[in-house]
C-alpha cells in the first residue's frame, strides 16, 4: 500500500507546548520530550511507533531521545527512527533536536562498550548510518567509565563536536565529582556541556539528593529527566494488577518485585492526590518535575498515542500548592527507591 505523505499539524507550535532554555545556551527544548528506549524496536509494530512519533511532532515535541542500544534488538530503535526520517521527517530535520548516546554494551569484543575514543567514535558513526542522519544535535557519554581515563572520553566528545557529527554534547548518569571534572574540561576546550541526563521522578530523588541539579544549574548546563514516570509505576498502569502488555509483564527492565505492597499503597495515595487536582497520576508526576525551573525537559516514554496524549495534558497544570507539595513529599519519599 502506498502511504500518504506525512504533513505535520500546521498548528504544532501553537497547541500547548512550551519551550525552556537549556542552561546557558541558545537551545530551547520542549517541556516534554519523547524517549525511544522502549516501543520503537524491531519487536514493535512500525505503524504504532510512527503514530506516536507523528503525534509527538504534531504537538510540538521536537526532541527525540535515542541511544545506540535502544530496541530491542540493539540498534533497532535507531533504525526505526531512520525509517521515520526517510518517510516523514526529512523535510523537517532542522525543526528536530535528535540525541544519541554510547557507553553501554553494544557490540561484541573489547570496543563495543564503555567510553574509549575507539568505542564512542565507531558507535556514533554506526548511529548516524542507522538514523539516516549527517549529524545528531546532541551526543551523550551514556555512563561514566571508571576504567578509561576521563580525559580520553571527554576529548572524544570535544572532537566529535569539532568534526560536526554532533552540535552539542552531554553527560548521562555521571557521579557528581566526575560531572564537575567534565564540565570544566569541556569548557576549557570551548565545548559547553549542554545537558546532564539523569533519572528523576517522584520515587527517585538522586539528582536533588546528590547535588546534580544544583551543579548543572551552576554550570549553565540543562537537566533533562529520564524515566519521569518510574517506567510506568507513576501512572495508572499498575493500580489494578499487572497488565499483560505492560513493561512489568515483560520483566526485563521493570521487575515485578518493584511493585511491593508499600509501593502500591504509595501509588494509590498519589493517584488520589492527582485526582483531587483533576489530573491522572501520570500527568501529576510529569507536572511535578516541571513545577519550577530546575528541569529543562522530561523525557517520557509511551507505548501508545493515548498515553502520549495523556502525558501532554500535564502541561495544563504544573503549579502545586504548599499543602500538595508537602503531601507529595510525605507519600512519595519512602525508605525504598524504585524506578
Ligand atoms: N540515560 C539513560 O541511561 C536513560 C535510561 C532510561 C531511559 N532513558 C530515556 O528516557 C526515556 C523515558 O524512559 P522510560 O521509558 O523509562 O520513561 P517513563 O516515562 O518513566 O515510562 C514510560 C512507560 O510508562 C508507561 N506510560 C507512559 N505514559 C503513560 C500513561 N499516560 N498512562 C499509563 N502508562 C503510561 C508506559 O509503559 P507500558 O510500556 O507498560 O505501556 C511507558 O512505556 C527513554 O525512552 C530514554 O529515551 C535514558
Amino acid at each position: 500500500m502506498i502511504q500518504p505523505v506525512y504533513s505535520p499539524a500546521p498548528d504544532r507550535y501553537e497547541n500547548g507546548m512550551k519551550y525552556r532554555r537549556c542552561g546557558r545556551s541558545g537551545i530551547l527544548l520542549p517541556e516534554i520530550s519523547l524517549g525511544f528506549w522502549h516501543n520503537f524496536g524491531d519487536v514493535n509494530a512500525f505503524a504504532n511507533a510512527q503514530a506516536i512519533a507523528h503525534y509527538a511532532f504534531d504537538h510540538g515535541i521536537v526532541h527525540f531521545d535515542l541511544a545506540n542500544n535502544y530496541g530491542p534488538s540493539d540498534g533497532s530503535a535507531e533504525e526505526t527512527f531512520g525509517q521515520l526520517m526517510k518517510k516523514s521527517f526529512l523535510p523537517y530535520r532542522d525543526e528536530l533536536f535528535i540525541s544519541t548516546k554510547a557507553g553501554h554494551e553494544m557490540w561484541p569484543g573489547p570496543y563495543g562498550n564503555w567510553g574509549s575514543r575507539k568505542s564512542l567514535m565507531n558507535s556514533l558513526d554506526q548511529s548516524l548510518r542507522r538514523m539516516n542522519l549527517d549529524y545528531v544535535d546532541i551526543f551523550y557519554s551514556h555512563r561514566y567509565d571508571p576504567e578509561t581515563p576521563l580525559e580520553e572520553t571527554l576529548q572524544t566528545l570535544a572532537d566529535i563536536v569539532r568534526q560536526g557529527k554532533a552540535l552539542y554534547v552531554g553527560l548521562s548518569k555521571y557521579p557528581a565529582d566526575k560531572a564537575a571534572f567534565a564540565y570544566q574540561y569541556l569548557e576549557e576546550r570551548d565545548v559547553h556541556c549542554l545537558l546532564y541526563q539523569g533519572r528523576y521522578n517522584l520515587f527517585c530523588r538522586e539528582p536533588e539528593e546528590k547535588g546534580i541539579l544544583r551543579q548543572a544549574q551552576a554550570n549553565g548546563t540543562g537537566f533533562i529527566a529520564f524515566s519521569p514516570l518510574a517506567q510506568g509505576l507513576l501512572t495508572s498502569r499498575y493500580l489494578n494488577g499487572i497488565p499483560e502488555d505492560s513493561r512489568m509483564a515483560q520483566g526485563r527492565f521493570l521487575k515485578k518485585e518493584a511493585l511491593t505492597e508499600e509501593t502500591l499503597r504509595r501509588i494509590q495515595a498519589l493517584n488520589r492526590l492527582a485526582a483531587r487536582r483533576g489530573q491522572t497520576l501520570a500527568e501529576m508526576a510529569l507536572a511535578w518535575l516541571l513545577k519550577d525551573g530546575q528541569v529543562t525537559s522530561v523525557i517520557a516514554g509511551a507505548s501508545s498515542v493515548t498515553q502520549l496524549a495523556d502525558n501532554l495534558k500535564a502541561l495544563d497544570n504544573t503549579s502545586f500548592s504548599e499543602e500538595e507539595l508537602k503531601e507529595i513529599e510525605t507519600v512519595s519519599k519512602g525508605s525504598q527507591r524504585e524506578g
